[in-house]
């Protein structure tokens, strides 16, 4: 059973589990895993080019980890600068000769059976991507595969209807798309890429991340289920050397990123004497704002929701708590006693609502940045639920106190880990909350629309949730300002930047 203990607030008997849970209300469950069988896993990778898998030019390969166990899952190719070069002149030849010509509507069929085949496969997807990622299966399964499925189907729909677009009569696509995805997200992010890429015409080299390459692996064998022809979408994994091959590779007319400022950086100093387009998709520190007059209960789950919803290795995540100082007491409270009913621990039990922290640098990161929250002097409050023996694990963690100048309030954690901040009027709020250097989500709480109104349209941030948090919708854009990048993703906007607009 699992044993808990509220630091820093209530005093509790941790000698009696039973009665310790039964104080915390928290039910105890029996384990309910998933099957990890069901991933159907081969021991070994090949390079997806050409429409067919073939061995890396140097036979390179490394091992993608299970973060919950930190043991080897399977062996994935290492593309170097000739794979990268093979690929990109697929995708070339895929483009002038099949994909460009083809009408929107043939375009379509082929996304339409895709996303379809994306649900036939949805459980063995979920599974993959709970062991490679580390994230629960309610959520992969309840979250990251019906909207990957959604974004095909979304983008499917707009294949033929791009003269209606609102981007002139007949928008042409750009030619040869390099992505470059991260793990938090691993086949939803191939989808967000790869669904508006194909509708407006466009070929693709995907490069999925280092620690989570199985899905997009999977979704290779996908597109042969459906016969995408030969070269349209071609996915390379490796490391940050073959992502950095396909943004120098002179074949390539976009590149569209998603992960560090650091790395998103480096990519616009490269592209900046080319004419390759570019969208960037950053980090975040968003602003979660609560207005004493919102209700509660309701708040409570929403913050939670907003920060350690896959395991917060989130960009949009909703880091920097800002409350009205009259309820600040009292929103810290509840959520110190519900932080610590969150059950933490195997990724692939479907009772499990945090999982494992995706890898050993991760895990790293976010306890140096942790340590610096208690060393600035910050109060800090964890869940000392049980963690596993093996593998990469973060109790979740709440800091109150925190002041604007401390790093936890500045930087970007990516980990479970809130930082707590009040205010006392709208001003202040909007003040605080734009205090940042990134741009990319926020979310307002209040029963009256007005003032959500008037703080939304002052804050500097590409998305703005009202009275929820985390929720994404295929047709809705989603993208940053300042630090956390430029382009849009998902909408109508989505197509823009794949668009010769
Ligand atoms: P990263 O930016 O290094 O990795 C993202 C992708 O870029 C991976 O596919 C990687 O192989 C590739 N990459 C790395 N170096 C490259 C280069 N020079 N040229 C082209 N591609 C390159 O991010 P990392 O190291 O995994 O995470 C570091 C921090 O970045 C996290 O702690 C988090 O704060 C932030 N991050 C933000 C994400 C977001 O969704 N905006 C996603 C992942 C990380
Ligand atoms: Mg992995």
């Amino acid at each position: 059973m699992r044993t808990c203990e509220l630091t820093n607030l209530v005093e509790i008997d941790v000698s009696e589990n039973n009665m310790e849970i039964s104080r915390l209300g928290a039910l105890a469950y029996d384990p309910a895993p998933e099957s990890a069988a069901l991933a159907k896993l081969q021991p070994s990778y090949g390079l997806f080019i050409d429409g067919a898998f073939t061995d890396p030019s140097k036979h390179q390969q490394f091992a993608t980890l299970n973060p919950a166990t930190g043991l080897p899952l399977a062996m994935v190719a290492q593309a170097d600068v000739r794979d990268v070069d093979h690929a990109v002149k697929a995708a070339r030849r895929a483009y002038d000769n099949v994909w460009s010509t083809m009408s929107g509507a043939e375009r379509g069929k082929y996304l339409f059976r895709i996303a379809r085949l994306i649900q036939e496969r949805a459980r063995e997807l979920a599974v993959v991507e709970t062991l490679d990622n580390g994230k629960p299966i309610r959520e992969s399964r309840d979250i990251d595969l019906p909207l990957a499925a959604a974004h095909f189907f979304y983008y499917a729909g707009w294949a033929d209807k791009l003269d209606h677009a609102g981007f002139g009569s007949s928008p042409q696509p750009i030619g040869v798309a390099g992505q470059i995805i991260p793990w938090n997200f691993p086949l939803l992010m191939a989808a967000w890429k790869l669904a508006p890429a194909l509708a407006a015409g466009n070929t693709c080299v995907l490069k999925p991340a280092e620690t989570t390459p199985l899905s997009a692996l999977i979704l290779a064998e996908i597109l042969e289920q459906a016969e995408l022809p030969a070269g349209v979408v071609n996915i390379l994994t490796g490391d940050g050397s073959t992502g950095s091959a396909l943004v120098a590779h002179p074949g390539i007319d976009k590149i569209a990123f998603t992960g560090s400022t650091e790395v998103g950086r480096l990519i616009q100093e490269r592209l900046a004497s080319t004419d390759k387009r570019l969208t960037l998709e950053l980090g975040g520190k968003g602003a979660n704002i609560v207005f004493e007059d919102a209700p509660i209960d309701e708040v409570v789950e929403g913050i939670i929701d907003g920060i350690f919803f896959n395991q917060g290795h989130v960009c949009c995540a909703g880091s920097r708590l800002l409350v009205q100082e009259s309820v600040a007491d009292e929103v810290l409270r509840r959520l110190v006693r519900r932080v610590d009913q969150l059950r933490v621990g195997d990724p692939l039990d479907k009772n499990t609502d945090v999982g494992a922290i995706n890898s050993a640098a991760q895990l790293e990161k976010i306890r140096e940045l942790t340590a610096y929250g208690e060393l600035e002097g910050a109060t800090r409050y964890t869940s000392s639920c049980r963690l596993p023996d093996t593998g990469y694990w973060f109790s979740p963690t709440i800091f109150a106190d925190v002041s604007q100048s401390h790093r936890i309030a500045r930087e970007e954690i990516f980990g479970p880990v809130l930082s707590m901040l009040t205010f006392r009027t709208p001003e202040e709020a909007v003040a605080k909350a734009n205090n940042t250097k990134y741009g990319l989500a926020c979310g307002v709480w209040s029963e009256k629309g007005s003032r959500t109104l008037w703080v939304a349209e002052r804050l500097r941030a590409g998305v703005v949730w009202a009275n929820t948090y985390n929720r994404f919708d295929p047709t809705s854009p989603f993208g940053g300002m300042r630090e956390s990048g430029f382009g849009r993703e998902g909408g109508r906007h989505g197509l823009e930047a794949y668009l010769n607009v």
